[in-house]
């Protein structure tokens, strides 16, 4: 077989609503998440099951077995009864790493479905949702990479229909760990209901929600704070807001030129920071 690749896209929690956490110490919580249409990019290649990595991101990144895309490699390989050894698998890391736009979920949902057009083509789509599910609570979430509200710990999906978005994300290159935010979360012991249907208008609709998890974030890493600040100057801004357990946060603008003026504008004023226009579904 010769190469075949697919798009990991980035993941946006328009809104994080949490709940207090349960006697393991996870939150039960409800998101609306949609997706970018851009990524990383994962890819096979004939091989012999090795993992390497390239892009603006890969610096610092394992390529051993810690790596998300081998631990869902491995899981693969259990469920569908097959070792993967006629191909090589490739990462282009595009996505800034810990910043809550589900970089890793991503590449491992993106590498589960060419695992499976490559060994195992009659796998069942809830088999390897299965396999997904144990990459991490974004595991399903980025496998199908379709806008949907989730509910549980962030696996139980409904699909839901979301305009086209045009958008920016920025990300000031803190990594966020997400332990350490659900923590702070928690530190302040406010938990507010979880509760909220999409209705009218998605920027209206938005600003009568919260990311529970944007103020324990910025108190950790007040440079947050401070992309809030610089987004909310800019007029080409409708709405912002951080994405997951952060760093990177994302403006909504009227139209995708909007988008690109404001990336420009963000680029000069952040010369370190990851920005990047896209369309968000
Ligand atoms: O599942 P994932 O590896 O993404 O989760 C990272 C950490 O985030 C967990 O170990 C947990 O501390 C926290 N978390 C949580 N509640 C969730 C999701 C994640 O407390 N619903």
């Amino acid at each position: 077989m010769s190469k075949i690749s697919r798009l990991a896209p980035a993941k946006v929690n328009l809104y994080l609503h949490v709940a207090a956490p349960d006697v393991r110490g996870y939150h039960p919580l409800r998101s609306l998440v949609v997706f970018a249409d851009y990524g990383d990019e994962v890819s096979l290649s004939p091989g012999q099951g090795r993992l390497t990595i390239d892009g603006p991101f890969a610096e610092g990144l394992s390529t051993g077995e810690d790596n998300l895309i081998l631990k869902a490699v491995r899981r693969f390989e259990a469920a569908a009864g097959v070792t993967v050894n006629r191909h090589d698998i490739h990462l282009t890391k595009n996505l800034p790493v810990a910043s809550g736009i589900g970089g890793g979920s991503a590449d491992a949902g993106a590498v589960l479905h060419l695992l499976r057009e490559a060994y195992a083509p009659d796998m069942p789509d809830a088999a390897l949702e299965a396999v997904a599910a144990q990459t991490g609570a974004d595991g399903v979430m980025c496998l199908w990479s379709k806008s949907a509200i989730a509910e549980g710990y962030g696996e139980v999906l409904t699909p839901v229909e979301v305009p086209s978005l045009a958008a920016v994300l920025i990300n000031p290159g803190v990594e966020c760990s997400t332990p350490a935010v659900f923590k702070a979360y928690d530190a302040v012991g406010r938990f507010e209901p979880i509760g909220a249907d999409i209705s009218g208008d998605v920027v209206a609709f938005l600003r009568t929600t919260r990311n529970d998890l944007e103020s324990p974030a910025i108190a950790l890493h007040s440079v947050i704070g401070e992309v809030f600040r610089s987004l909310e100057a800019y007029d080409e801004t409708r709405f912002a807001r951080m994405s997951g357990s952060g760093a990177t946060c994302f403006a909504l603008c009227d139209t995708r030129e909007d988008a690109e003026k404001l990336a420009a504008k963000l680029r000069q004023n952040w010369p370190r920071a990851w920005v990047r226009a896209c369309m968000l579904k």
